[in-house]
């Protein structure tokens, strides 16, 4: 059985740098400021009894492309981005089962802070919240933050000792602190909440939380990052990753590599579900989805695709030849995001080609043609990688996702791959459903 998300950016762009701008998100009225449009998309996901909403969050308007903000703002590459914390609150309220996850990074705020938010959210949508964990992915958003990007192993160094943190502060009211005896006068027992006294090498706090214990006891926690500590952490902590392995093998090598990492953890085998990413093109013949397609792809502007390679990469690439391989560079990150871009034979991309994708999916395999065509692509891939789901990411909004839910949904429920209904109430109860 497969586990599906929702993948969601609470402003116009996502994955594909020309769905705000595509004529079936145009026809639609597309207003992505408007909070009933993503309560609209939470009510078509949570009656196709998808596990969960997915926001990503940057913070930041990237200037990595040529020195200038021009580029980011011309083409909205993941900008603008307003903040999808609150959103989950408006989806929650006229849901009641989906999952309502979001993106918050660790580096900028104090464990305190994310502690106490989280697990008021996980209060307001009654056990469904879950939090991306994530630790920053450019100088663009360290600097608005007044700082310096810290190297990788340092920050995760750091991510581990914020999310113990803030587990400290979700167990430090017990379950039953709460007593409400009015007659005796007595709202909390004193002797079932504690401080926590933390004093570590990046945090100190005090506690305890002044939240009382959530239905999750804190939020579900989500990884999103394939560093050798990126796997770690997700090993210890993350009930699932979302990840971007067009590769069939490399993907198969991430999902056995991260189960190993679970178990040597000491957690149950398959606690953490891994959830790769896929823009679906759906047509009603096979020949209209590949018309789909190109009409989508073609409309990714070339300086978009360069621009946001360059703020994901943190590397300005207008110095670069357009018919650079980036795999022949000296640079580490440029040959890592290089081995996402091989063409079916194997053969490496060059810059233009690599910057147009890019501007396209992010990496996201494209899975194109009829309800059962992708149906195909799905179990294909499924089968292969040995679990666990997808994190889908629409062309045009909202009738992508509409399309999905209404087509491809009951066709692999007929396949009996798919829940034909939730059996739990919390984000972790469906992530676990098949366990
Ligand atoms: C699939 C994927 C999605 C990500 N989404 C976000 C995001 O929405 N916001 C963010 O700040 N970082 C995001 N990141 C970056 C992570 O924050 C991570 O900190 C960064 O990639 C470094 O981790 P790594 O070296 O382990 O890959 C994402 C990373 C991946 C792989």
């Amino acid at each position: 059985m497969m586990h599906l998300a929702q993948f969601l950016v609470h402003g116009p762009t996502y994955h594909s740098l020309a769905m705000w701008r595509h004529p079936r998100t145009a026809a639609a009225g597309y207003d992505w400021a408007r909070p009933e449009l993503y309560q609209h998309i939470a009510r078509v996901c949570e009656a196709a009894k998808f596990d969960m909403l997915f926001f990503a969050d940057l913070n930041y308007v990237s200037d990595t492309y040529t020195g200038s903000l021009g580029p980011a703002l011309r083409n909205a590459t993941q900008v603008p981005e307003h903040d999808p914390i609150p959103l989950l609150s408006f989806m929650a309220a006229v849901t009641g089962h989906i999952g309502l996850g979001a993106t918050y990074s660790v580096s900028h705020q104090h464990p305190f802070h994310a502690a106490r938010l989280w697990a008021t959210l996980d209060h307001l949508t009654r056990g469904r919240a879950a939090w991306n964990v994530v630790t920053t992915l450019n100088h663009n958003q360290s600097a608005n933050f007044g700082e310096e990007l810290r190297p990788t192993d340092e920050r995760y160094d750091r991510a581990h000792e914020f999310i113990e943190v803030c587990r400290k502060l979700w167990e430090s009211w017990d379950e039953d602190a709460v007593v409400m005896d009015r007659a005796a006068g007595i709202f909390a027992d004193p002797d079932k909440v504690r401080r926590i006294e933390h004093a570590g090498r990046y945090f100190k706090s005090r506690g305890p939380l002044n939240v009382v214990r959530s239905p999750q006891n804190g939020p579900a926690i989500l990884q999103a990052g394939t560093s050798p500590k990126g796997r770690e952490f997700a090993a210890r902590y993350a009930d699932a990753v979302f990840a971007i392995q067009p590769h069939l093998e490399s993907a198969k090598a991430l999902y056995e590599d991260i189960n190993r990492r679970v178990v040597e953890a000491g957690r149950q085998p398959r606690a953490c579900k891994l959830l790769f990413g896929v823009q679906p093109i759906l047509g009603t013949s096979r020949a209209e989805a590949l018309d789909k397609q190109a009409t989508h792809n073609a409309l990714v502007p070339l300086e978009g695709g360069l621009a946001i390679l360059s703020g994901h990469l943190d590397f300005d690439l207008s110095a670069l030849p357009l018919d650079t391989v980036m795999a022949h560079r000296t640079e580490a990150k440029l040959q890592r995001m290089q081995s996402r871009y091989r063409s079916m034979t194997g053969d490496l991309l060059t810059l233009e080609q690599v910057a147009r994708n890019h501007g396209q999916a992010v990496g996201l395999p494209q899975f194109v043609g009829t309800a059962a065509d992708v149906a195909d692509q799905l179990e294909a891939y499924f089968d292969f990688v040995g679990g666990d789901g997808f994190m889908l990411s629409p062309i045009d909004c909202p009738g992508a996702i509409e399309q999905f839910a209404d087509l491809v949904v009951p066709e692999l429920q007929r396949r009996g791959r798919f829940r034909e209904d939730y059996t739990g109430r919390t984000q972790r109860d469906h992530l676990l459903q098949d366990n």
